[in-house]
């Protein structure tokens, strides 16, 4: 008995790997790019888009002598104009301000009126701030941000527990700098650095962490030692996603329970597998918003981030067994018809 081939076993094989490398390049070649924000970048030295702004002129009362570093003040008596050094910590930058939140507010909206006054009054420096509640609470407006279960989240975090009313929303929400970023999430790199700044702004910062305790402010660096690649988790990893309280709350998208020490993120396989918690924190905003936009090739595997352990997809694995089976009968028939030959 004579066996004639008629195809090649090694073409199958050739056709399934082209196949697969195909696929591969299709879903790569649809990849979302992380592109830079279109919003006026934090350093926009282009001063022009203020004019476009409501109280931009009005501002100015305040901003001729707390927009740069330094003012002047005339001495009625003699007349003579003095230059004076404006103290960094109340310089309010206005490119920062005027892509804020709450850019379109006077400064007298959240400060009391009496400031117009200069020197200020003394009593001043004890007014009482609005909270954010105080305007947010209870509007269908900003419904989306569930600002009750953050504020529920927040009195429970370690910083609330120990050092009481003085920490409040604002120390981490600055009332001049604030912009959402987690939310549109155009550049999630963008997104780490500024959330990452903002527990430094205390935590790197001696002078400000100990506004609040007398406690040593820990170093950070050698804190975090056992993490290999410091730097590169740094930059790529929020601190949130290691020191809350995963939100129970499904509908914050930002956790804002901070735990004591103890309870955070150790264990590495908790980002490096498959239901990594970045997917749920970090990566949540975009795996929602991708996966109802584009289907699962994008929502599920190729995305920017690659982290290892945590982009496996169950296609894909199966796709490289189904070649791995095909190469390895390849050989055998191979074998088994040289045999017989
Ligand atoms: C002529 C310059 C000048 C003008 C105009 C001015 N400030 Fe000030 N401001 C200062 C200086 C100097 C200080 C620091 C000394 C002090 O606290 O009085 C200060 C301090 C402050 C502080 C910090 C108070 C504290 O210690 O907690 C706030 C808040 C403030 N100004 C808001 C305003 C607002 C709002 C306006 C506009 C309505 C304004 N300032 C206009 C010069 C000015
Ligand atoms: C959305 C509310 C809001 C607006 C608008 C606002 N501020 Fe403030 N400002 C705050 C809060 C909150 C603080 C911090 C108070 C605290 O922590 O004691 C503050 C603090 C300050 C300080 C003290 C330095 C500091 O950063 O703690 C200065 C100076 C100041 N503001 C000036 C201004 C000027 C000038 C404007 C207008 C360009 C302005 N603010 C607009 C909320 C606001
Ligand atoms: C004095 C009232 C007031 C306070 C206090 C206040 N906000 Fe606002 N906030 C507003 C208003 C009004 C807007 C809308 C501004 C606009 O549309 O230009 C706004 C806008 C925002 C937005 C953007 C909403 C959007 O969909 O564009 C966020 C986020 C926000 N605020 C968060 C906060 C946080 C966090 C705090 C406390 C740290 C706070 N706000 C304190 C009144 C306030
Ligand atoms: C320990 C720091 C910290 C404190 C305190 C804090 N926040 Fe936040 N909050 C953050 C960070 C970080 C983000 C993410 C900012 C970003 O990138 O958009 C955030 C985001 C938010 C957002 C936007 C969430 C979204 O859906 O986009 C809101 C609203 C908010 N916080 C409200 C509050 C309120 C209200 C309080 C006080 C009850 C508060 N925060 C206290 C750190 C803090
Ligand atoms: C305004 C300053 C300030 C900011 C902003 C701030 N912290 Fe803190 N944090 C403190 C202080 C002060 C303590 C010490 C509290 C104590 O032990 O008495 C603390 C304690 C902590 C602890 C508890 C450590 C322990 O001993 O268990 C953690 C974790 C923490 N912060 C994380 C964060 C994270 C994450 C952010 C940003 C989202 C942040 N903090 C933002 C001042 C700050
Ligand atoms: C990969 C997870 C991870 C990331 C990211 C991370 N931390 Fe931590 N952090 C931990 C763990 C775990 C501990 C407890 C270490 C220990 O006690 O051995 C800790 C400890 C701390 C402490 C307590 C130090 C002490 O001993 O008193 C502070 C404060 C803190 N981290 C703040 C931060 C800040 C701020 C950032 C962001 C710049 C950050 N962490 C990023 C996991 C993380
Ligand atoms: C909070 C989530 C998180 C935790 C916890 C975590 N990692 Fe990572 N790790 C990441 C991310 C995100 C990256 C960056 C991936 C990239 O951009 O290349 C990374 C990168 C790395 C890299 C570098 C890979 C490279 O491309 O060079 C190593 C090695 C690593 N992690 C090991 C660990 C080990 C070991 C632990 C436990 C001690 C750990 N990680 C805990 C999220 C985490």
């Amino acid at each position: 008995m004579k066996i004639k081939l008629k195809v090649n076993p090694f073409l199958i094989i050739l056709i399934i790997i082209l196949c697969s490398a195909i696929i591969f390049i299709l879903a790569k070649s649809t990849n979302v790019k992380v592109t830079e924000s279109v919003a006026p970048s934090r350093e926009n030295k282009d001063t022009s888009f203020y004019s476009t702004i409501k109280h931009a002129a009005e501002n100015e009362t305040c901003l001729k002598c707390h927009g740069q570093s330094k003012f002047y003040v005339e001495n009625k008596e003699s007349g003579k104009t003095m230059t004076k050094k404006m103290y960094s910590e109340l310089i309010i930058r206005r490119d920062l301000f005027y892509v804020s939140n709450h850019r379109e507010f006077k400064c007298i909206d959240c400060h009391s009126e009496d400031y117009m006054t200069f020197p200020h009054a003394g009593n001043l420096m004890m007014q009482a701030m609005p909270n954010c509640l105080d305007c947010h609470g209870g509007d269908p407006k900003y419904a989306k941000y569930h600002f009750e279960n953050i504020e529920a989240e927040f009195n429970g975090s370690v910083h609330v527990k120990r050092l009481g009313g003085n920490f409040t929303c604002w120390k981490c929400h600055n009332g001049h700098f604030y912009k959402i970023t987690a939310r549109p999430s155009e550049n999630i790199k963008h997104t780490i650095s500024y959330d990452n700044a903002i527990c430094l702004n205390c935590h790197a910062d001696s002078l400000n962490y100990q506004l609040l305790t007398d406690k040593e402010n820990p170093n950070l660096i050698t804190k975090h030692d056992w993490l290999p690649n410091q730097k590169l988790h740094f930059i790529s990893v929020r601190c949130i996603e290691c020191h809350t309280k995963k939100s129970t709350k499904d509908s914050t998208l930002v956790a804002h329970e901070i735990l004591p020490k103890q309870q955070a993120v150790k264990k590495c396989q908790e980002c490096h597998s498959t239901n990594s918690i970045l997917l749920a924190t970090l990566y949540r905003y975009e795996v929602k918003e991708i996966r109802s936009t584009r289907g699962f090739i994008k929502g599920s595997i190729v995305n920017d981030k690659y982290v290892i352990g945590a982009n496996r997809n169950y296609y894909l694995n199966v796709l490289s067994i189904i070649i791995v089976i095909s190469v390895v009968i390849g050989i055998l028939v191979h074998a088994f018809l040289r045999m017989i030959k």
